[in-house]
């Protein structure tokens, strides 16, 4: 009987209360999923479902129930157990109570957007609730702006952008922690074994992915599995501090709220000003937390990246090589190995700039002038340079950043992060210091940094875009006594404005988001970027599980991955070449490591890996993205594979995660290919005295997918050279109708 009073709702089943008039009912389509909601004017705005795309029988029916979940709770009135929105009014009034006011559709190229106005039933305050479905991705954005007429400011107390009751059952939360040199952690947790709150949030901006993510997933049937099972996506495209709750309280539903981290930052807003809160693209797939990985991925792509319709070139950064002893010479002699190791690009990282104070780790950010001691032919010279050798040129700046050794503080000691009548604090060196940028001047000043570096040499193709501090203070010398608690707000407003501008000006720039490594990997900031720094550990080892969390929400053509030195300069441990390679090769592929340090053998197996990836990279980052074997699981193995759209070509990766005799692996079944097309071995970055028993045949995807292949443990090679570590990289072609025919013979 229970049955038939239910509706469904993110997979999941809501109680039934009342009746929805079926013209109050709007559903938001993607080409696999639905969210549908009830908005009757006058009423009570409710979401109905969000899942697996339905059909309009089973909306009707679904409207008819109606049900009494709200889309978006808000404080004061029945209570409920965690609000989106709570206020407090002029007269000191805490509540509201929001009836729906308006609806409408409008289209554009490539989406709908529907937008739900909500009036609270006695004052004049507003929340627009906005959905945007993509024609051609399951990705459906939900935000909110929040307005008022009331004759003086009204305080938000908290501001979610959105708000998805999760139907309780057997829930497991996916998502990323970490820091600074182990960014991407993946956490998978089950939500039934943890009631109570669980918030994930950042709270210093900046480096707002390094601790933890704004991005989660929601596995509806138990445990996560990679390629099966229904999942959800909740990806906040937010580059401040932001706030994502759980609330499993005492009834059928896990709650979830995300948006801007309302802590320590009410928000004054005055008559006619519209707060806009960030987008949080929601995912639903029922093809396991790979799905929904390669929905973000897709849309990443499209959508959501500068230039994701490009494959990116091999470049080589001078971080790792030199650290701060940028000079002409050596700088040079980088752009020779690059050449010769067929990369594209180079990149001059940190050092390179200062007049009155030499740059070191404690002074000269903020003097973006070239620094003549160390180069003396400036940037002209590194640019004829480049150019000489075939490869365009790259620079690193920090443009938020400022030491108080610098002439910028000297000039502008108030145009840094710190509160009324306080020293400010410190970071790298013991003098770094953030900038104000909810002060209008300063953001001239950040923009004007580009233009005096890209401006000025338009031949510059690529920055690097760095900022390796968080706002360890609050407070702005530039925000009045009443907007400090604006200031998480108002940075982040800034910092937007100023990445538009940049991005408007100069739109062919390649521009490399970094922040200590991975601080700032999240869909607010990407779209004005190419690509994101994973870590700066690159370790390869280490690599394979911070790059396989990374790939939970973020798609390989921006996950930056350099080929480094060994000893690692992070973790000391030596690994050997072809497994630095094989990992970095599952990225946006790069080398960060001085070639004079490598062995001719090594300059020679890096050559051919170059050019073998340039010939896969069309299906590295453009292809869809499989996991296979995580490394989070302790089997010793790490696999996955991107796959063409087309399915003729794949490339597949195997990673011995440790090493030990008489191990024991499994065999990795590979997912994603068709069935019914026979593909061809064909491993590359080869190391073995002989070939894989595989290589050179055909298989059937069926084969493939249903069995996999079996690899050696250990590399095959003479005693003396053996190795402590083991990787396969393959390339899958699709074998024409002759090699099926002579390999089934
Ligand atoms: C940060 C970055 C590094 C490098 C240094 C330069 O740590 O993550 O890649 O650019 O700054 O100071």
């Amino acid at each position: 009987m229970l049955r038939q009073t239910l509706c469904y709702i993110a997979g999941a089943l809501f109680p039934v209360a009342g009746l929805a008039a079926a013209n109050d009912v709007i559903t938001i389509a993607t080409p696999a999923t639905s969210m549908v909601i009830s908005a009757p004017v006058g009423g009570e705005f409710r979401l109905l479902h969000y899942g697996g795309r339905l059909t309009d029988s089973d909306v009707g029916s679904i409207a008819a129930s109606g049900h009494k979940m709200q889309a978006y709770p808000v404080y004061g009135m029945e209570c409920p157990a965690e609000a989106a929105l709570a206020v407090t009014h002029a007269d000191g009034n805490m509540t509201l109570k929001m009836v729906v006011d308006t609806c409408n559709t409008t289209r554009s190229d490539e989406s709908s957007l529907t937008r739900i106005r909500l009036r609270d039933e006695i004052y004049p305050f507003f929340v627009d609730l906005f959905y945007r479905s993509y024609d051609d991705h399951d990705v459906i954005e939900s935000w909110v702006e929040i307005s008022h007429q009331e004759d003086s400011p009204v305080e938000l107390r908290r501001y979610a952008s959105a708000y998805l009751p999760v139907r309780r059952g057997d829930v497991w939360l996916c998502h990323l922690h970490g820091s600074g040199n182990n960014e991407s952690q993946l956490a998978q947790e089950s939500l039934e074994d943890s009631p109570g709150m669980k918030t994930i949030s950042s709270s210093h901006t900046i480096n707002i992915s390094h601790a933890s993510h704004g991005e989660v997933m929601f596995a509806l049937d138990g445990k996560p599995r990679e390629n099966e099972g229904r999942v959800v996506g909740a990806a906040l495209c937010y580059g401040g501090n932001y706030r994502l709750d759980v609330n499993t309280v005492d009834d059928e539903y896990h709650h979830f709220f995300a948006g801007m981290n309302w802590t320590d930052a009410p928000y004054r807003l005055t008559r006619g000003e519209a707060l806009r809160t960030p987008a949080v693209a929601f995912v639903y797939s029922e093809d396991g937390t790979s799905g929904v990985s390669r929905v973000y991925h897709r849309w990443a792509r499209d959508h959501k990246l500068a230039h994701g319709d490009r494959t990116r070139p091999v470049l080589l950064n001078s971080w790792e090589g030199v650290y701060m002893d940028v000079e002409q010479a050596t700088m040079e002699k980088m752009m020779d190995d690059i050449a010769a190791l067929g990369g594209d690009l180079f990149v001059m990282d940190d050092g390179w700039f200062g007049s009155k104070y030499q740059r070191d780790d404690s002074s000269a950010l903020g003097d973006w002038t070239v620094d003549r001691r160390k180069l003396p032919g400036g940037i002209e010279g590194l640019l004829d340079a480049a150019s000489r050798r075939g490869l365009d040129f790259g620079i690193w700046v920090e443009p938020e950043m400022v030491n108080s050794r610098s002439e910028l503080y000297e000039r502008h000691p108030d145009w840094v992060l710190v509160p009324q009548g306080r020293q400010p604090a410190t970071g790298r060196g013991g003098t770094q210091m953030v900038l104000d940028l909810t002060n209008p001047e300063v953001r001239d000043y950040v923009a004007g940094v580009f233009d005096s570096i890209v401006g000025k040499y338009p031949a510059i193709k690529y920055v690097k875009w760095d900022a390796n501090m968080p706002v360890r203070n609050h407070g702005s010398l530039y925000l009045g006594p009443d907007c400090q608690s604006h200031l998480w707000v108002e940075y982040q407003r800034g910092l937007e404005e100023v990445c538009r501008r940049v991005r408007d000006k100069y739109p062919d720039l390649i521009m490399q988001l970094c922040c200590s490594g991975g601080g700032r990997v999240n869909y607010g900031m990407l779209p004005w970027f190419d690509e994101f720094w994973t870590s700066d550990n690159t370790d390869a080892l280490q690599r394979v599980y911070i790059q396989w969390g990374t790939s939970y929400f973020f798609p390989a053509i921006a996950m930056a991955c350099h080929i480094s030195a060994a000893p690692n300069l992070q973790t000391f441990r030596s690994i050997p070449m072809k497994y630095r390679v094989d990992v970095a090769m599952s990225g946006r592929l790069g080398v960060e490591i001085h070639p004079e340090k490598m062995t001719a053998q090594e300059k020679e197996f890096c050559r051919n890996a170059i050019s073998e990836y340039k010939k896969l990279s069309d299906v590295i980052q453009m292809g869809d993205l499989y996991r296979l074997q995580s490394p989070y699981d302790g089997k010793g193995l790490a696999s996955l594979m991107y796959v063409s759209p087309e399915k003729d070509e794949a490339v597949f990766y195997w990673y011995k995660t440790e090493h030990f005799c008489n191990q024991h692996l499994p065999v990795v079944r590979m997912a994603g290919l068709d069935a019914g097309k026979y593909y061809k071995i064909r491993e590359i970055n080869r190391i073995d005295s002989q070939p894989l028993e595989c290589e050179g045949k055909v298989y059937s995807g069926k084969y493939l997918m249903g069995h996999g292949l079996d690899f050696p443990y250990n590399h095959i090679l003479p005693y003396w050279e053996q190795l402590d570590y083991a990787s396969r990289v393959i390339h899958l072609t699709e074998a024409d109708g002759t090699e099926v025919n002579v390999a089934s013979k």
